[in-house]
């Protein structure tokens, strides 16, 4: 059997705890990597546009010794002629030994998997659904600041209806004992079905000042007005929240602030500079994430081919 990684729940919390201990020991240690997937070739299948995330799985598969292997622009691949992703994938799976893959409608890796016989996937964002991979460098950030998953109030700002990387960081961190601050403009509240599973304590409110004093961790995103009916529906919400010096006096000396970015209008440049703002840092610790679930996901394949 491949493993697959698509959502947060398809690692347990022992196999997270290892992911984590591998990427710090890649950070510290990169040399003792530099070689680890000499001749593999990782597939970077982006049906939607991306650049931290695409170019951190590049970077990450680099600096294992590896190849990458694009789909390039879907006007000039087969896509424009029509072919299925299943199909993509079916073919893709005999050229890879691994493949991220992202799409614009929620599920697609849900659906598509069952073709691969080869590669293990891992979901790079499936429209307003999941982001698991962005997860991994959201906890590498918390539990480094932190030392733990558990024990702490979260707070997610902005659009909370249409982010993955929101949902996945909830799926993840519910499992763990913690508080949740959900901070959103009326309409682009967390979907219910998440705040139905929420076994830990929560709130939802619409202001932010009001409440950053009491967080440890403070999660902003931007509105994702891709995902949006129209533009103009998106403008609406747009600069619904700030994030600057004035506001960031409210809260503690040791919240840490994060963001997935892209960044467009919810945390001014000034803050950037203030010790508390980890989101350069986080994006720093996604690549290496990324190379501990690679290494991860083809040991385990490996190991399965040998029994
Ligand atoms: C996030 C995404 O694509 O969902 N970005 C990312 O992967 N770094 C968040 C976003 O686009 O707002």
């Amino acid at each position: 059997m491949l493993r697959h990684f698509i959502e947060p729940s398809d690692f347990d919390k022992r196999e997270y705890d290892a992911l984590f201990r591998l990427a710090a020991d890649i950070a510290s240690n990169p040399k003792t990597y530099a070689h680890a997937c000499d001749g593999k070739i990782l597939a970077s299948l982006f049906f939607e546009p991306s650049t931290r995330t695409r170019m951190s799985f590049d970077a990450a598969m680099y600096r294992l010794g590896g190849q990458v292997l694009h789909l390039g622009d879907a006007k000039v691949s087969s896509l424009a002629k029509g072919e299925s992703v299943r199909d993509t994938l079916h073919i893709v799976d005999q050229y890879a030994d691994i493949c991220a893959m992202r799409h614009p409608v929620a599920y697609t890796q849900h659906y598509a998997v069952d073709v691969l016989k080869n590669m293990p996937l891992i979901n790079a964002g499936d429209g307003d659904h999941a982001h698991p991979t962005q997860t991994l460098a959201d906890i590498y950030t918390i539990r480094d600041q932190k030392g733990s998953w558990s024990n702490l109030k979260i707070g997610f700002c902005g659009d909370l209806r249409y982010g993955r990387a929101v949902h996945s960081l909830f799926e993840f961190l519910n499992d763990y004992d913690d508080e949740f601050v959900f901070i959103a403009p009326k309409g682009l509240d967390m979907p219910s079905n998440y705040l139905e599973q929420s076994t830990c304590p929560y709130e939802e409110v619409d202001d932010l000042q009001s409440v950053i004093g009491d967080l440890d961790v403070l999660y902003m995103t931007r509105v994702q007005r891709e995902r949006f009916a129209s533009l103009e529906e998106a403008k609406r919400y747009q600069g619904s929240y700030l994030l600057n010096q004035e506001v960031l006096n409210h809260a503690s000396e040791d919240l840490i602030v994060l963001h997935p970015l892209p960044r467009v209008d919810e945390i001014d440049i000034e803050v950037d500079d203030d010790p508390r703002a980890l989101y350069f840092e986080q994006a720093k610790n996604g690549m290496y994430m990324r190379m501990a679930l690679i290494l991860t996901l083809l040991e385990a394949k490996y190991e399965n081919s040998r029994e």
